[in-house]
């Protein structure tokens, strides 16, 4: 759904519930975020998250395990650590059941290499099948990742490379090569979970995951709450291969031009950026990676971390004195 209708359909449900009724309530009536979170005593609480979507590959196994990685990254995107999901299903009638329970198996396998349970769940029957989890996660209230965490002079660091929305378009058109969508699934079937196993002392407090708005709605939402602005470089944003060529041939998803008209006027792209890549950072991500704010001190700390877990991770750019998005070619 795009952003301006969710915003408008979200809209009543502010009226009807009163953040000062629910004192422990600590992210979900205010500023969006990527989770509920639910102080249950002083130094603990419970993170409430769910997602489901259509199939986005071919592979039942795979878009299991892709649903079940993205459903659990808004937990990790607070900063917590997931460990009870349930099941989220639709299915049509004439679907074989082997491959409702291929499906099944790759969301479970994914949650238990997370350390997660699937205790659960809810099938019902629709033309097309859906598939995701909810998922529960506890985390330290005074180490909670937000979207209003971005300090001035944090640097960004993003932990996937960019462009899920255009191959998989591409391999739905038929225009994709094998092994573009083959390395574009890897991505979409990491877990982001190197933040919650890393150790405690590697603390952060803004950040948030990229997903159906694109690097730059997500990255806007997160300027937008800290009230500052951010500066990205676009030769450091990493891509995965095939997507910038992608991007030329225009095979753009649906809502990667409904981000752009949307989010669009929140950037400001340097003079001759070639508008396929403007689009191409507006482009719609499953399971995409984490946006991190990290302050300087911490972030050779977190690299040097990162590199022993084998977690690539790029700094893309610094959050500044503004407001919005300045993207440099
Ligand atoms: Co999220
Ligand atoms: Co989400």
């Amino acid at each position: 759904m795009s952003a301006q209708v969710l915003a408008q359909v979200l809209r009543p449900l502010g009226e009807i519930f009163k953040a000062s009724q629910f004192p422990d309530l600590l992210v979900g009536l205010g500023e969006p975020d990527d989770a509920a979170v639910w102080r249950l005593e002083e130094d603990r609480a419970l993170v409430v998250t769910t997602d489901f979507f259509t199939p986005i590959v071919d592979n039942p196994y795979d878009y299991g395990a892709i649903a079940a990685a993205n459903s659990m990254s808004d937990v990790y995107a607070m900063g917590g650590k997931p460990f009870l999901a349930l099941n989220i299903a639709a299915f049509p009638n004439d679907l074989p059941a082997e491959i409702l329970s291929e499906v099944l198996r790759g969301g479970a396998e994914k949650a238990l290499e997370a350390g997660v349970v699937v205790a659960g769940g809810h099938t019902i029957q629709d033309k097309e099948p859906k598939f995701g989890l909810i998922v529960l996660g506890l985390l330290h209230p005074g180490r909670m990742l937000t979207k209003t965490g971005a300090r001035v002079g944090d640097l960004l660091v993003l932990s996937k490379p960019i462009g899920t929305g255009v191959i998989t378009t591409a391999f739905k058109r038929d225009l994709a090569a094998p092994e573009d969508l083959k390395e574009a699934v890897e991505w979409m079937k990491r877990l982001n979970n190197f933040l919650a196993e890393m150790a405690e002392d590697v603390q952060l407090q803004g950040g948030t995951d990229i997903t159906g708005f694109g690097l730059m709605g997500h990255a806007w939402e997160m300027a937008s709450a800290s009230g500052v602005g951010l500066r990205l470089s676009f030769e450091k944003i990493p891509f995965l291969q095939g997507a910038q060529r992608y991007a030329q041939e225009w095979i753009f998803p649906g809502g990667s031009i409904d981000n752009r008209a949307f989010y669009g006027q929140y950037v400001r792209f340097s003079a001759d950026f070639e508008e396929a890549y403007q689009v191409l950072l507006f482009d719609a991500q499953t399971s995409g990676g984490l946006l991190l704010a990290v302050p300087p001190e911490k972030l050779e700390d977190l690299m040097q971390r990162g590199s022993e877990r084998g977690q690539p991770l790029w700094v893309i750019g610094e959050v500044v004195e503004s407001s919005g998005i300045e993207v440099s070619a």
